[in-house]
């Protein structure tokens, strides 16, 4: 059985993932001191020009991987960007996890970026733990949030622990399973990991507090190992990011009940762990990381086999091997470089551009991993170039970061003016500021016609009868592939009726 579990945390902003995922690393001793998870991504921001605006904004558009060990159990963590903006990136690294944990602010409940990322992992199955942080706070009654999860996630939940008290009258954490209370002593900064037996606390509890526990410990389903795993019950966690209550319980459970590598969706089969072809899939591709290189990695998430530095694997994109000399393993303190890796681990390749997201790697060339979709985007905008005689540069630009994932790009068929597509509107401020800083291409956008995009197929005769009639507002996306630009939603619509034949995704898998 695989000791490896690959997950990430779901949440909304401010809800506590960086001081969760810091205590994590804490805990699994990748990282010796609290801070340094913020201050890395500081440090790292400062770098270059467009990553600026996430300084500005606050926010993380770049994702990263971290790995750690704990007790035998070897876990990847995948960061997902938090913004609104930038869903599209986290939705793509969705699917190469194998479970999350979804952090909730005990006093927010579920919020709308959190349902978002939900629905994500519903789509793909993906089982779920719950969090609910920030406990040593006044939040909202411990009823009212589980019942607000039950019904706005439409999941059973199974309550594994329970605060005693919140805020001021916060006396700690009481788990489940082994009855012990995680109590609050030493400042506010120092943990010392005090526990007590549940039975010495339980006489100086409330009657109501007392009734509480009980009613929370009864009134739910038990956990139940595959409804969990098949994504209809999440087991919940209370605890304390910021203060480090509930964090090994939870650490605990993603061991002893978060999925290993599971099987991936390639057409109408599935991959197995235990396929002995090494055999991944590129979710993410992140260029510049060093500014000084024009180098890119690719994120590959391995499926199956075991990998060997130095081993000869093939892109589906390009059609013949390339050698991986220089892998990459994001451990939390640095980038090393990694000599072998096993299904559900993570391998950076640096490369110039040969990998894409959405390439299958294999060594015999004979997979196809399906479920790594494009998606149609909801503001497109034509660009249009300050110095007209740089439109090569351009070309090559907006090439290199649609492959990055950072836009779609779109060539009409007529009209020399290429259009922009993205999911959310600060892709399109990282678009020019990346132009401008690392392709020296000034350009500015302006509004296009369009209100969104879908891709078509269908037989020849219909197509061609198709592309005769709209040729004005159909366009190529970068692999050539049909794409028909509408005016509004009504207008797919009406198109979509006009031609029964034909048919109109609002997502590509490549
Ligand atoms: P995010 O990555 O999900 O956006 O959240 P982050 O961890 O940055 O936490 C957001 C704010 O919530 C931070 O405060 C953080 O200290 C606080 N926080 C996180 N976990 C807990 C918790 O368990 N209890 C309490 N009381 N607070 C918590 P900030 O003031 O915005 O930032 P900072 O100046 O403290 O870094």
């Amino acid at each position: 059985m695989s000791n490896r579990r690959t997950f990430a945390i779901i949440s909304h902003p401010d809800a506590g993932k960086t001081t969760l995922t810091e205590k994590l690393l804490l805990q699994g001793g990748a990282i010796h001191q609290a801070g340094e998870v913020k201050a890395r991504g500081e440090a790292r921001r400062a770098r270059s020009d467009w990553m600026k605006i996430e300084q500005q904004r606050g926010i993380s558009v770049t994702s990263s991987v971290m790995t750690f060990e704990r007790d035998g159990v070897t876990f990847n963590l995948l960061d997902t960007p938090g913004h609104e903006d930038f869903s599209e990136d986290t939705y793509r690294t969705l699917t190469a996890v194998d479970s999350a944990i979804m952090v909730i602010d005990g006093a927010k409940g579920i919020e709308s970026q959190t349902r978002k990322l939900f629905e994500v992992c519903r789509l793909r199955n993906v089982p779920i733990i719950t969090f609910v942080n920030k406990v040593d706070r006044e939040g909202r009654p411990l009823f009212e949030i589980l019942d607000e999860v039950a019904d706005a996630l439409a999941l059973d939940v199974s309550p594994q622990a329970a605060p005693l008290g919140m805020g001021g009258l916060f006396k700690g954490v009481l788990d489940f399973a082994s009855e012990t209370v995680s109590v609050p002593e030493g400042g506010s900064k120092e943990f010392l990991d005090t526990r007590k037996p549940f039975s010495e606390l339980e006489s100086d509890l409330s009657e109501e507090l007392a009734e509480e526990i009980e009613l929370a410990r009864i009134g739910y389903p038990e956990f139940d190992l595959d409804a969990y795993r098949s994504g209809d019950l999440t087991p919940v966690y209370f605890g304390s990011a910021l203060k480090n209550f509930g964090v090994t319980e939870l650490i605990e459970a993603i061991a002893r009940w978060a999925p290993p590598p599971r099987p991936q969706p390639a057409g109408e089969d599935q991959v197995s762990p235990d396929h002995d072809e090494v055999t991944g899939f590129i979710f993410k591709v992140q260029a510049n990381m060093d500014p000084n290189h024009r180098d890119r990695i690719a994120f590959m998430r391995q499926v199956s086999g075991t990998f060997k530095r130095g081993m000869k694997l093939t892109p589906s994109g390009l059609g013949k091997p390339i050698a991986i000399h220089s892998p990459i393993l994001f451990f939390a303190q640095d980038r090393e470089i990694a000599d072998t890796a096993e299904a559900g681990d993570i391998i950076g390749i640096p490369n110039h551009g040969t990998l894409r997201v959405g390439d299958t790697l294999s060594e015999k060339n004979d997979i196809r991993f399906t479920g790594l979709p494009n998606f149609a985007p909801e503001i497109l905008r034509r660009v249009q170039l300050k110095d007209p005689t740089k439109t090569k540069q351009l070309r090559k630009a907006l090439d290199d970061l649609s492959e990055e994932g950072v836009i779609q790009v779109f060539y009409p068929e007529l009209g020399a003016q290429h259009i922009v597509g993205v999911v959310g509107q600060l892709q399109l401020e990282v678009l020019i500021s990346r132009l401008s800083a690392e392709y020296k291409v000034e350009a500015a956008l302006e509004a296009a016609p369009f209100a969104t995009a879908r891709w078509v197929k269908g037989p020849d005769a219909a197509m061609t009868e198709f592309e005769n009639f709209n040729r004005a507002n159909l366009a190529k996306d970068r692999d050539g592939d049909l794409v028909f630009m509408a005016k509004s939603p009504w207008d797919v619509g009406y198109q979509e009726e006009k031609n029964p034949d034909l048919k109109f995704s609002a997502t590509k898998e490549r």
